[in-house]
């Protein structure tokens, strides 16, 4: 079978969501089933070493990676979701959006055990504020962050620094803006 290339899936839109950002979208990738997997397989491949017991993504664009990685290693997936949507108690933490403004991601308490193994997921790091965020949680939580992997890293906003600044972790990005 003929080799993927990823960045055909990739769509760039000028001046989206305000003028001078160039936004990278991945609806085509998730829109083609080839793609889909393929992305997904190289994040399982990334995973298989590291001893992963849970995989963690930020709403929402976070579980479209994450339940299917989940599914395909066969560990649970904890959703890391906007304030104010979960039902029981839970551990929030606060960061700054890209484009201005604060929000608050939630895990629930009891979603991670002391010392349970986690992957972090999401589409797409950018200034790393999103996953920051997701790491200080499951770490107030005890959890242990055996890895972070998105499908795209925007390198001129150094996010990996954010992702990096609790210690250096296990990194994967399949394809660098
Ligand atoms: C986007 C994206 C990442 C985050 C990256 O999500 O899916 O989660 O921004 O930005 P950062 O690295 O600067 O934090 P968004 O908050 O737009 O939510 P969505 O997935 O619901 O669209
Ligand atoms: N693309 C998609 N999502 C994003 C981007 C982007 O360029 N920046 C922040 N979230």
């Amino acid at each position: 079978m003929e080799k993927i290339n990823l960045r055909d899936y990739v769509a760039t839109v000028k001046d989206y969501p305000e003028p001078g950002v160039e936004f990278r979208d991945i609806s085509p990738l998730m829109g083609n089933g080839a793609a889909y997997k393929d992305a997904i397989n190289q994040i399982v491949d990334f995973a298989k070493d590291l001893n992963v017991e849970l995989i963690a993504g930020p709403e929402s664009r976070g579980f479209i990676v994450g339940s299917p990685l989940a599914y395909a290693l066969g560990v649970g997936f904890v959703p890391a979701r906007k304030v104010g949507k979960l039902p029981r108690e839970a551990v929030s933490a606060s960061y700054t959006l890209e484009y201005g403004g604060v929000n608050e991601l939630e895990i629930h308490k009891d979603a991670i055990k002391p010392g349970q193994r986690v992957l972090i997921v999401d589409d797409l790091l950018a200034t790393g504020g999103t996953i920051n965020a997701t790491r200080r949680i499951i770490e107030e939580l005890g959890g242990v962050v055996a890895g972070v992997a998105f499908i795209i890293e925007l390198e001129a906003l150094h996010g990996r620094e954010k992702a990096m600044e609790a210690g250096e972790v296990p990194f994967l990005a399949l394809m660098e803006y």
